[in-house]
């Protein structure tokens, strides 16, 4: 059995991006192995968070992965926030982190792009989620493809800590689903689906009704061609659409091919849209009835204690390492 660890910002409305690139190997890893699903709040502060709608989402993000089929029973749901001791061997991480690489991360210079003032905590932002894994010891990280780069980078320092202190931390893999490891955008196919994109019909949010979800995909951006076929490089519109198509519907892409051969994109994207619509709808269901319920406060709490109980083990073990003295 391995430990297996991943995260999700509240910082906005849980995308189909987010869900097939991510959530739907946390189900699939949890029949197995000792799993850790956290709601990373902490990380969502790093870029400017309306409290009332942090709280809101917090919770969202949570009763979403219980409605996705992550079973609290088994499976450790907690907020990033109540278990301190993230944010401890976080700062001990950016000890270990230089400037350089963490000027070389995509994801920062993305987001600091064209702004004129960037948080510190945006910058270092690597260095916690390096904390957040190693603090369980976790084997396996199953990401989308757009967190591989600081998997890399929580691998350099583990290496690091037990390079200089002897060996501690377990060198962590990334988990990364072969089709759908990046959603792209649906009104600009060279970039990633994300929940923070202001414009909301670039996305598809796992709580979107059955009408806004067809109105976005009849929305979504094509190309000048007729033929639905999957090559990302000359036609990456139309095969983001087909990745969704095939991860919501189980075909494979030379299926989606030969149902619509000799046809134009209009039904293609008419039987989209209703594809999705299809798979997202129990899990909608579900979400209702968890928010309704107020479930997820035991969950959370129940899942924070479990997750403080490893945590505090590793983090004291570091710091033994490290040099720090023991409280009396
Ligand atoms: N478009 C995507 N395709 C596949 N996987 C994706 N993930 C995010 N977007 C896509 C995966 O979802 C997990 C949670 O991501 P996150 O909330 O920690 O932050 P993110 O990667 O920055 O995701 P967003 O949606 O783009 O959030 P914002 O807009 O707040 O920055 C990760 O495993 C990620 O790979």
């Amino acid at each position: 059995m391995k430990k297996v660890l991943s995260g999700i910002q509240p910082s906005g409305k849980l995308t189909i991006g987010n869900y097939i690139g991510a959530m739907k190997n946390f189900v699939k890893l949890q029949d197995e192995h000792e799993c850790y699903f956290m709601v990373v709040d902490l990380h969502a502060v790093t870029v400017p968070q309306e409290p009332a709608s942090l709280r809101e989402q917090s919770e969202a993000v949570a009763a979403l992965f219980i409605a996705a089929g992550i079973d609290p029973s088994r499976s450790n749901v907690y907020l990033q926030s109540h278990v301190p001791q993230h944010a401890e061997l976080g700062w001990l991480m950016t000890t270990l982190t230089s400037m350089g690489e963490l000027e070389r991360m995509t994801q920062f210079k993305d987001k600091s792009s064209g702004k004129d003032t960037v948080g510190a905590g945006l910058f270092v932002y690597p260095a916690l989620m390096a904390a957040d894994i190693l603090v369980y010891n976790a084997d396996l990280v199953p990401v989308g493809e757009d967190q591989k780069q600081h998997l890399e980078l929580t691998r350099d320092l583990a290496g690091r800590f037990n390079h200089r202190y002897g060996d501690f931390f377990t060198i962590p893999e990334p988990y990364i689903p072969k089709v759908g490891s990046r959603i792209m955008s649906l009104d600009d196919g060279t970039k990633k689906m994300s929940k923070s994109n202001p414009n909301a019909g670039s996305y598809i949010a796992l709580l979107d009704p059955p009408d806004v979800i067809r109105k976005k995909i009849s929305r979504a951006t094509t190309d000048s061609g007729r033929e639905v076929v999957y090559d990302p490089a000359n036609k990456p519109e139309v095969s983001n659409l087909m990745g969704i198509y095939s991860e919501c519907s189980g075909l494979s892409l030379a299926e989606i091919t030969g149902r619509y051969e000799g046809q134009m994109y209009g039904g293609f994207k008419k039987d989209l849209a209703e594809v999705i619509v299809a798979a997202l709808e129990p899990l909608q269901e579900r979400y209702h009835e968890i928010r309704s319920s107020g479930a997820i406060t035991d969950i959370l709490a129940s899942g924070a204690e479990r997750a403080r109980a490893v945590a505090s083990v590793t983090l004291e073990g570091v710091k033994d390492r490290m040099g720090f003295l023991p409280p009396r």
